[in-house]
């Protein structure tokens, strides 16, 4: 009995500091991306795409994480097309002022919302920062018309 209570409450540790986790990758999304693509992560028209976007994330499979920790390392710009609406001329700066672990979060957070379960590590946002993509090559690994 006192080992079962033990185990519920270890794990109700866990769930808190997996739900405390979720909380503070969204709270980090909102506080460093929301601006420009959306409170929800549903993008602005004419200003920023959608994040939360399952088709691009899905149809990028096990490129996502490199594309997203790309787009982040090196930032985006040129004519880009998500469902449907054009976003032009605004340029995303690289987001470099932000470290690593707090990229890391939001990114594997943006993935998990759009149902695809890969985690982003720290080593993977700081290998994007070594050795950034060009913005043509983020493009060409980009599905069109996503
Ligand atoms: C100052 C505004 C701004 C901020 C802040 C910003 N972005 Fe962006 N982001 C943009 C714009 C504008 C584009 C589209 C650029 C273009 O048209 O080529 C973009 C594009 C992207 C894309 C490519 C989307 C696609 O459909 O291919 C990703 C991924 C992305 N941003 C992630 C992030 C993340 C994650 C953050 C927060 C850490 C962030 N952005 C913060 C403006 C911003």
């Amino acid at each position: 009995m006192r080992n079962q209570l033990k185990i519920s409450g270890a794990l109700s540790a866990l769930l808190l500091a997996l739900g405390a986790t979720a909380q503070a990758s969204e709270a980090l999304y909102q506080q460093h991306c929301s601006s420009c693509h959306g409170f929800s992560a549903e993008g602005i028209p004419g200003l920023a795409p959608p994040l939360a976007h399952s088709a691009l994330w899905q149809g990028l499979g096990d490129q996502a994480p490199r594309y997203i920790t790309g787009v982040m390392a090196g930032g985006m710009s040129g004519k880009l097309q998500s469902q449907g609406q054009l976003y032009i001329g605004l340029v995303m700066p690289p987001q470099s002022h932000l470290p690593a672990a707090e990229l890391a979060s939001v990114a594997s957070y943006l993935l998990k919302l759009s149902g695809v379960d890969q985690d982003v590590s720290v080593e993977a946002v700081e290998q994007a920062r070594s050795a950034p993509m060009s913005h043509g090559q983020l493009r060409a690994l980009r599905p069109q018309n996503l």
